[in-house]
């Protein structure tokens, strides 16, 4: 398993180019199920779980070819409808596959995804959004077992704003007989890259963004092409390793608008956060302020952000409050930041943060895609090396980061093992 090593005190200075956003690529990938025929997806990062997603495609009968951030999908022989537990289990995501598997082939067999390093992570709103569209769904030995002689639509109410069961709702919906209402449906820009991608094609998909979709179903759908959105929590993730080492980077690529939330906690911690040439320019305070934060559906903070800011937090000047409100115990990167020297105490899903003036470098293991994150930037301003171990985590949300931040300034290698 491969290390990354740092030697913390550089100040960041460039610019570097944001990838494809992967929650993005991902859901527009399972989508390409609904119609025959070849779909050419352009901007789609080169991460372990573009990869994972691509060999369910072909599990399912698909052609995936993927070069130089270019994907070519060919549809036409996705005639299979089973997604087996060897690949659900290494990514969640692919419990995407569903939605679109049982609208076209009227059937879906797709593995429970089983849980990840912060706890179970339930697919019971997926489930019951294909009852509700009319569908048989049964658990047995470990898969949700789906069939139908035709999805009808109807309105249904998510209890919790949920991306990933939004995301199945309106693309099964999009076959369905009659019209679907989803109300408290997620507002990510994801869905709203989906929803344009579902529109391209043919589809008719409204309220995306809002908090309720309506899909008039019944189209017959044919292939679409498409460039993948910039990711937004890889945007949010430089912009806190910025603000850490104080530095001065020009983020290319970046949306101020999917990053909002962050650009505006980052202001109030002291940095500056600007638009400047279709991208955002971050200067990072010399001694950031202590600020709290609380995780929530978009547009508030994302919990995808709340690691790497928690690692800023640690040298800030005060002491802050953090609260996951998203999953119940997303702090696998507390005991790894409390061994750079950060001084940290929880409480349930509460993270109480007393800033230290200097991290002192050391080995720590990355436990899940954000905390592995959260370590590397707490290492880039650490004294002396930090030696992040199991990154094959970071692999599968962040393209070649340790090359981005060196581009920047950042003394860090990636030792193959
Ligand atoms: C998406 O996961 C993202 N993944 C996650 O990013 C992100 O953390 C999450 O949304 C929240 O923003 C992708 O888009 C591929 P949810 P998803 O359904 O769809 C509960 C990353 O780092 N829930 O919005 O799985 C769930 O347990 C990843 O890139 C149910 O109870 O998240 C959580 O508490 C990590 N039952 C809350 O809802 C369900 O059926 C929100 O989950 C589904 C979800």
């Amino acid at each position: 398993m491969d290390k990354i090593i740092i030697d913390g005190g550089q100040r960041l200075e460039g610019e570097v180019t944001i990838s494809g956003a992967k929650n993005a690529a991902l859901p527009i990938m399972a989508a390409t199920l609904l119609a025959p025929g070849v779909f050419h997806l352009g901007n789609v990062p080169s991460l372990a779980d573009v990869r994972t997603m691509g060999h369910v495609l072909r599990v399912l009968g698909a052609a995936v070819e993927h070069h130089d951030h270019s994907m070519t999908i060919d549809t036409t022989n996705a005639r299979y409808h089973e997604a087996p537990y060897e690949l659900v289990k290494t990514m969640r995501a692919s419990v995407c596959v569903l939605g679109p598997t049982l609208a076209r082939l009227g059937r879906a067999r797709v593995s429970l995804p089983g849980g990840c390093a912060w706890g179970p992570r339930p697919v019971d709103f997926h489930i019951r959004a294909m009852k509700e569209l009319g569908a048989r769904v049964e658990i047995e030995h470990g898969y949700i077992v789906a069939s139908t002689e035709g999805l009808r639509g109807t309105t249904m109410h998510f209890d919790t704003s949920s991306v990933g069961a939004t995301e199945n709702a309106m693309m099964a919906a999009t076959l369905a007989d009659g019209a679907t209402v989803i109300e408290n449906a997620a507002r990510e820009p994801e869905i709203g890259a989906l929803a344009e991608f579902l529109r391209a094609m043919g589809a008719d998909v409204r309220g995306d963004g809002t908090g309720t979709v309506v899909v008039e179903g019944g189209h017959e759908l044919h292939p679409a092409d498409v460039e993948i959105i910039p990711d937004r929590i890889e945007t949010g993730t430089f912009m806190v390793a910025i603000a850490m080492t104080g530095g001065d980077v020009l983020i290319r690529g970046a949306k101020l608008d999917h990053a909002t939330a962050v650009a505006m906690k980052l202001r109030e911690t002291g940095a500056q956060v600007s638009e400047e040439d279709g991208g955002l320019r971050v200067r990072g305070p010399v001694w950031p302020r202590a600020v709290n934060v609380t995780t929530a559906p978009y547009p508030g903070f994302p919990t995808d952000m709340q690691a790497q800011f928690m690692a800023l937090m640690s040298i800030a000047d005060g002491s802050s409050v953090i609260t996951e409100t998203i999953y119940a115990d997303r702090f696998s990167h507390v005991p790894e930041l409390k061994r750079l020297g950060a001084q940290i105490g929880l409480d349930r899903n509460i993270a109480v943060i007393t800033g230290v003036r200097k991290l002192s470098g050391a080995k720590v293991m990355a436990t899940d895609l954000r905390a592995s994150a959260a370590l590397i930037l707490a290492g880039l301003v650490a004294e002396g090396e930090t030696e992040v171990s199991r990154v094959y985590h970071i692999d599968r949300g962040y393209e070649a980061i340790e090359k981005k931040l060196a581009a920047l300034g950042a003394r860090i290698t990636r030792l193959k093992q």
